[in-house]
């Protein structure tokens, strides 16, 4: 049911209004607009009982004395608890009455199936956290896993965080180059990888690439490689370096108990980009991040016990991590886990998997929708998706017509969006529909979730009204936040609490309406979200100065119909170089082997100059309007020196 407002003057404001269906609201754990309201306000009013009160959904082996300790920019939740999330997501369910429970059910690309209880999943786990042990690792150390969407990748994870030992997932879609770089940020002690996996009917190769990123001891700090066999493709083997899962598993035993750690012990590293060049290792703990994880996943999805539960994302981005493993599991859920490629081997797999397995709650990205909305209803319409009963987006803000398409095409009309706004950092989802209490208005990811505090502010800080736009802060802490970026205190400082004193500084831009709901405006950094990969236009651009050819980059991004943004990259050539196709294919190839395809700017655009203020800098939203041909600036479609442009458009950078 629609209900349409009185117009406003402002053209792009949304006016339709998504109330939530009567009979969702009436099973949910949230029913109404007074029941969030009112939780919403004690979570604010009274942060740290709220957050005990939900703390005790979570398993202690010992409780925690204090709830917070706010020394900023660092937080510590819950000291001096002992818990361990292996434990919450896979023991008490396996040793319960959920034993028998489906965990994972997983479906491979060549159609290959398997279902995996909780009491599998606490065998498995265990036996190979055994495995991690037998090989000398210890609390504290740092394992690296790069692998396909197999249910090993979160065995892995959960085999780790059993022993204490911290992990950092490195998404499959990078080069040997950027696994280097991770790998040694975190000097991670051992790999985990596998011979290969499936992707639009080809092998991605895994272990070749982890091979590649440790030649000529290019990574010091790794003794082991553990490589599972997925696809039986032929590997280089490095003896006493490299070990096969299998064979290690068969010979260690099915006990091992998970360790009692405290509360802020490391549960994991994950890369993101950022504005500046390399990498930020983003640190989580255990406790805090358990908690918000495992909250935000029973409220925003309103899980319930019979849910058929599937997030698209990888595991080797931080949805997978919050959203297919840690979450869902800590709740008890059952969780559809699909390793391929959605076009694989047409556009119906996705709509197929849903029919097929009932799923009940789907949870994906705005661009894997647009990319849907291009192929055509016929797609979805083949299947039946009545199990659906509730959407739910993430990674990018999703364009009001692709809301509409997705709640009419996939929810049949009947089921909830939840738009879900939140980063690598914050953890868990922070400005959320609830489904059972929030109308929603596409386009918004309406209102901040319990205990979470956002402010639109200006520059300076100062408070900003209704529908004015502004940087997104959030003005306290939060259990799952980052606690700091790995080994670079300086920098996390720097980054999320100097930009605007005594805040966390998100990087998003920012409005909200008359009726307090949010509406994400994308980065104000040199972040480009690219199909919902957060890509730092820093990394890219000294990527491409590192080719022999290139003397200066500039890259930026462009609104594109089915990525949300592409990366349009400007390059000037050395003397002694040809501005050639040749040269441009060169160029794009290299950034995909350096970080990874899905970096690939989609147009490189040679120049004689880059546009740059009179203090040097590269004036970046000049070359954002000759990248979308603004008719403003006239024909520059054969201009390859920006330096006359730059002049007469000066005075508005
Ligand atoms: C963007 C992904 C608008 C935003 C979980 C943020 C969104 C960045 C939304 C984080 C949304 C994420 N609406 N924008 N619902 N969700 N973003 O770290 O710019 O990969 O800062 O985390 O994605 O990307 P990240």
């Amino acid at each position: 049911m629609t209900t349409t407002r009185p117009a406003i003057e402002n053209v792009m404001r949304e006016e339709r209004i998504f109330p939530p269906p009567p009979e969702f609201a009436a099973r949910a754990h949230i029913k109404s607009m007074e029941e969030y309201k009112r939780l919403y306000q004690e979570s604010i009013e009274q942060p740290e009982a709220f957050w005990a009160r939900m703390a005790e959904e979570l398993h202690w082996f010992e409780r925690w004395q204090q709830v917070l300790k706010w020394e900023e920019p660092h937080a510590q939740w819950f000291l001096g608890g002992k818990i361990n999330a292996c434990y919450n997501c896979v023991d008490r369910h396996a040793d319960g009455p959920n034993a028998e429970k489906v965990a994972f059910r997983w479906e491979g690309e060549p159609g290959d199936r398997r279902d995996l209880t909780y009491r599998q999943l606490k065998t498995e786990v265990s036996r190979f956290a055994n495995v991690l042990k037998s090989l000398g690792l210890q609390r504290g150390d740092r394992v690296a896993i790069y692998m396909p969407l197999v249910p090993e990748l979160a065995i892995a994870m959960l085999a780790c965080a059993r022993l204490g030992l911290t992990h950092t997932v490195i998404f499959g879609g990078f080069s040997a180059d950027a696994i280097r770089e991770r790998v040694n940020d975190a000097k991670a002690r051992a790999v985990i990888t596998a011979d290969g996996g499936w992707r639009r009917g080809q092998i991605v190769p895994l272990k070749a690439n982890v091979d590649t990123a440790l030649a000529d001891g290019a990574c010091p700090t790794v003794e082991k490689v553990v490589v599972y066999r997925r696809c039986e493709n032929a590997i280089a083997w490095q003896e006493g370096r490299d070990i096969w899962w299998h064979e290690a598993v068969a010979s260690v035993s099915d006990d091992c108990p998970a360790v009692p750690l405290d509360s802020e012990h490391p549960l994991y590293i994950l890369y993101t980009s950022g504005s500046t060049g390399k990498p930020k290792g983003v640190l989580h703990t255990t406790a805090g991040y358990l908690l918000g994880v495992t909250i935000t996943t029973k409220y925003v999805f309103d899980l319930h016990p019979e849910d058929i539960y599937w997030c698209t994302a990888d595991v080797g981005w931080v949805t997978g991590h919050s959203y297919v493993v840690y979450g869902p599991l800590a709740n008890a859920a059952t969780v559809v886990m699909y390793e391929g490629a959605p076009q694989h081997p047409d556009f119906g797999r996705w709509w197929s998997i849903v029919e097929r397995h009932r799923v009940t709650i789907l949870y994906t990205a705005p661009t894997a929708i647009r990319t849907f909305i291009r192929q055509g209803e016929q797609w979805p319409a083949k299947y039946d998706l009545s199990s659906l009963r509730l959407l739910g987006t993430v990674g990018e803000p999703i364009n009001p017509e692709a809301w509409m398409w997705y709640h009419r095409v996939i929810g049949g009309g009947r089921c909830p969006v939840v738009d879900t706004w939140w980063q690598t950092e914050t953890g868990m989802i922070m400005i959320t529909p609830l489904p059972g209490a929030i109308p929603q208005k596409p386009g918004s990811a309406t209102l901040p979730f319990f205990g979470v505090s956002p402010k639109v502010v200006n520059r300076e800080g100062q408070p900003l009204g209704p529908n004015e736009g502004g940087f997104l802060v959030i003005d306290r802490p939060w259990p799952a936040m980052l606690r700091t970026l790995y080994g670079d205190d300086e920098r996390y400082r720097q980054q999320y609490w100097s930009q605007i004193p005594h805040v966390y500084f998100t990087g998003d831009g920012a409005r909200y309406d008359e009726d307090g709901y949010f509406w994400l405006m994308g980065r104000i950094d040199d972040v480009v979200n690219v199909s919902g990969h957060r890509l730092g236009t820093a990394e890219i651009e000294s990527t491409l100065v590192s080719h022999p050819a290139v003397a200066e980059a500039a890259v930026i991004g462009r609104p594109d119909e089915v990525t949300g943004e592409a990366l349009v990259a400007f390059v000037t050539v050395k003397s002694g170089f040809t501005k050639s196709d040749a040269l441009r294919k060169e160029l794009a190839e290299y950034v995909a082997e350096r970080i990874g395809r899905f970096a690939r700017p989609q147009e490189i655009r040679f120049a004689d100059a880059l546009p740059k203020t009179r203090s040097g800098k590269i004036m970046r939203r000049l070359l954002r309007k000759v990248a979308t041909n603004d008719p403003e600036l006239g024909d520059t479609t054969t201009l390859e020196d920006f330096s006359v442009l730059a002049r007469l458009h000066e005075e508005e950078e």
